[in-house]
C-alpha cells in the first residue's frame, strides 16, 4: 500500500510566557492508505497535539509533514485549510456541533461550503446510514451523546475524506454508545477505504485498529 501521510522529525514546542515546553519530540511516522492506527498514551503525553498537527490545525516547531506527496508544513493557513476541507475529517470527544442547527443542517453545511449540488439530500442519506432517520430535524441539545457523535461523524465523512482523525471519539459516551460509535467508524473506514488515526484511552477500541502507537513523553514507542 502506498503512503498517505508522513511525519519527518517533527518537534512541537508550546510557548507559555517565558517558558517553552517540548510536547512532541522527533516524531517519525508513516501512515499508509487504508491503514487504521490507534494512538494511546498517558494524559498530557501529546496525543491531541499530534492530531492537531496532522489536521493542519497546529504547525510544528520543526520537521516536515507530507500529505499525499505534498508537503503541507510550508503552506499558508488558507492552503492548509483547503486541503483539510477536502481530504481530512476530524472527530472530537466533545462533538462541536452548531447548537442552533438541526442534525441535517449540521451535516449539510459542510457539503454546502464545498459546493455540493444537493447538500440536504446527501446529509439525510448519511444520517440515515447511521440510524438517525428519526432525528433529522432535532437540534444537538435534543440528541443523546451517542446521537450527537453520530451526527459529528456524518459531518466529518461527508466529503469522503482520505483520512479520518478521531480524538477520543467515545470519550464522552457510555459503553453501549462507545461500541456503536466504534462499529460505525470502523465499518465506514473499511467500506470506503479511508485511513484512520484514532486517539483513545479504551484498550478494546485501540485493539480494533490494525496498528497501535504509544506516545510516551512526546515520543513514539
Ligand atoms: N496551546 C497550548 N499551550 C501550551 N501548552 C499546551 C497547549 N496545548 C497543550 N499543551 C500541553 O502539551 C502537553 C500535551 O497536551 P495534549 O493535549 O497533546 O495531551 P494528550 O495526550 O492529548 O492528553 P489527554 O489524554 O489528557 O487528552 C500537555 O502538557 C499540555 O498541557
Ligand atoms: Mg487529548
Amino acid at each position: 500500500m502506498s503512503d498517505l501521510l508522513k511525519l519527518k522529525k517533527i518537534n512541537l514546542k508550546y510557548q507559555t510566557g517565558k517558558e517553552s515546553i517540548s510536547v512532541l519530540k522527533n516524531i517519525d511516522l508513516t501512515i499508509k492508505k487504508k491503514e487504521t492506527v490507534s494512538v494511546v498514551g498517558e494524559s498530557g503525553s501529546g496525543k491531541t497535539s499530534l492530531i492537531m498537527l496532522v489536521g493542519g490545525l497546529e504547525k510544528p516547531t520543526s520537521g516536515k509533514i507530507i500529505f499525499q506527496d505534498q508537503e503541507i508544513t510550508n503552506l499558508n493557513e488558507d492552503e492548509v485549510s483547503e486541503i483539510r476541507k477536502k481530504n481530512i475529517g476530524i472527530i472530537f470527544q466533545s462533538f462541536y456541533l452548531i447548537p442552533n442547527y438541526t442534525a441535517v443542517e449540521n451535516v449539510a453545511l459542510t457539503l454546502e461550503l464545498n459546493n455540493f449540488k444537493k447538500p440536504e439530500t446527501e446529509a439525510k442519506t448519511l444520517l440515515d446510514r447511521f440510524g438517525l432517520k428519526h432525528r433529522f430535524n432535532n437540534l444537538p441539545s435534543q440528541l443523546s451523546g451517542g446521537e450527537q457523535q453520530r451526527v459529528a461523524i456524518a459531518r466529518a465523512i461527508a466529503m469522503k475524506p482520505e483520512l479520518i482523525l478521531a480524538d477520543e471519539p467515545t470519550g464522552n459516551l457510555d459503553t453501549e454508545n462507545s461500541l456503536m460509535i466504534s462499529d460505525i467508524l470502523f465499518k465506514y473506514v473499511k467500506e470506503e477505504g479511508s485511513s484512520l488515526i484514532m486517539v483513545t484511552h479504551d484498550p478494546k477500541l485501540a485493539n480494533k485498529a490494525k496498528r497501535k502507537i504509544k506516545i510516551n513523553d512526546g515520543k513514539i514507542k
